[in-house]
């Protein structure tokens, strides 16, 4: 008999993720040779530009390939201070930067150095669904707040001061964002900054993973850069999976104060240690060489987006926003839910409809109720214009058969 093993109750407290779930069963109904159209995995379909892969191939020639300072080399470091300051016009110093095996692992190491039993971490939702988890595994409390259509899926002064409370230690914000695809104006940005300077105890973590893909003339800002004042309480994150396209090669990064970084430093020391040697050599490449690509990844996904947007508004029962960035459409499906499908099955959640979806079209889709928003979803448009139209008229077929 198979011993029982007791979990730890930090993993009992976390909540397997929603959109890998999502992904997983699309690629295993697609190897039963299904015809699925899979819009679930939050990943850019272009291939990592060739001067980052050959600066990779480079750095294993020259024997690039041994441990590194756990938080990352010097020269990736510079690149860090030296992007940050010509994209976002923050100084900071190389022992203010981290660098981690993904952004997911930044803000992991960033949990795991600074919460503790009690301490609340305000999310706005629709969230990218690992951060209440991580708080959770991590010890702290997690405090959703809803920030629905109305609002643009954006956090307002008054919901952020409403949801403060003396054990409030962090405050998420994710612009662009995933789940929605909105991001912050720097007015915006700034009224929230006003609600936050008044409470000293809060430390803000930005998530800017997709400050590189905004639409439309959309002018980019991070809240260190309009509110100098919260300099010294915020932690500011990104990465090169997503607008490098490298989700593979694992490398995320953080500025923020020395001594946040250093108690980082510490969690990585003793647990993960560096983040692939080859990869850090490949980012320095990323962020210091040539950019040219960007703005043909940038027109691609703006053009989906376009076409995603409209096409969901021709959808019965579908309500599609615009988003300014990422590569994610968020619509409501409020209108079908009631609503039954040919075979009888009432579509009572978001989740029955990307389940009957799934089943009816072989669309996949991550439901809303995953990213703390019900009556919603989420499709990423990171993938072929000839794919998208096609799951636009299976989406609308779907929808339109509901009666
Ligand atoms: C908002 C957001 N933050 C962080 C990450 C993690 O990025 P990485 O793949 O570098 O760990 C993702 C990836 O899906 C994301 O969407």
């Amino acid at each position: 008999m198979a011993a029982d093993l007791r979990l730890s109750d930090a993993i009992d407290r976390v909540k397997p993720s929603a959109t890998i779930a999502v992904t997983t069963k699309a690629n295993e109904m697609k190897r039963q040779g299904l015809d699925v159209i899979g819009l679930g995995a939050g990943e850019p379909d272009f291939d990592t530009p060739e001067n980052i892969k050959e600066a990779a191939i480079r750095a294993i020639r020259e024997g690039k390939t041994k441990y590194t300072p756990s938080d990352g080399i010097p020269e990736l470091k510079e690149a860090i201070v030296a992007k940050f300051a010509r994209e976002n016009g923050l100084t900071y110093k190389t022992s203010q930067v981290n660098v981690s095996p993904g952004g997911k692992a930044v803000l992991f190491n960033a949990f795991m150095a600074t919460l503790n039993a009690g301490d609340e971490v305000v999310i706005p939702a629709p969230y990218w669904v690992s951060y209440p988890e991580m708080v959770l595994l991590c010890g702290g409390t997690p405090v959703a707040v809803t920030c629905g259509a109305e609002t643009a899926y954006k956090l307002t002064p008054a919901a952020l001061e409403a949801a403060i409370t003396p054990k409030t230690k962090w405050l998420i914000l994710n612009s662009p964002s995933n789940p929605t695809g909105a991001a912050y104006t720097g007015a915006e940005l700034k009224a929230l900054a006003a609600v936050l300077l008044r409470h000293p105890q809060v430390w803000v973590l930005t998530d800017d993973m997709y400050e590189h893909l905004v639409y439309d003339g959309f002018e980019y800002k991070t809240i260190a850069q309009v509110e100098p004042s919260l300099y010294d309480r915020t932690l500011t994150m990104n990465g090169v999976s997503k607008a490098y396209a490298m989700t593979g090669w694992r490398i995320g990064y953080a500025a923020g104060p020395e001594k946040l970084i250093g108690a980082m430093r510490k969690v990585m020391d003793q647990s993960t240690s560096n983040p692939c040697s080859i990869s850090q050599w490949a980012s320095v490449e990323a962020l210091n060489g040539p950019q040219d690509f960007l703005p043909g990844f940038r027109a691609a996904y703006a053009g989906r987006r376009n076409l995603m947007v409209e096409g969901l508004n021709q959808a019965a029962g579908i309500v599609c926003p615009k988003p300014e960035g990422a590569f994610y459409v968020y619509p409501s499906c409020e209108g079908l839910i009631g609503k039954k499908t040919a075979a009888g099955t009432v579509i009572d959640s978001d989740k029955t409809f990307a389940a009957e979806l799934l089943e009816a079209e072989k669309v996949a889709l991550v439901f809303g109720e995953a990213f703390g928003l019900p009556g919603t979803f989420r499709i990423s448009y990171a993938t072929s214009d000839a794919i998208l139209k096609e799951a636009l008229v299976r989406i609308q077929r779907f929808c339109g058969s509901l009666s």
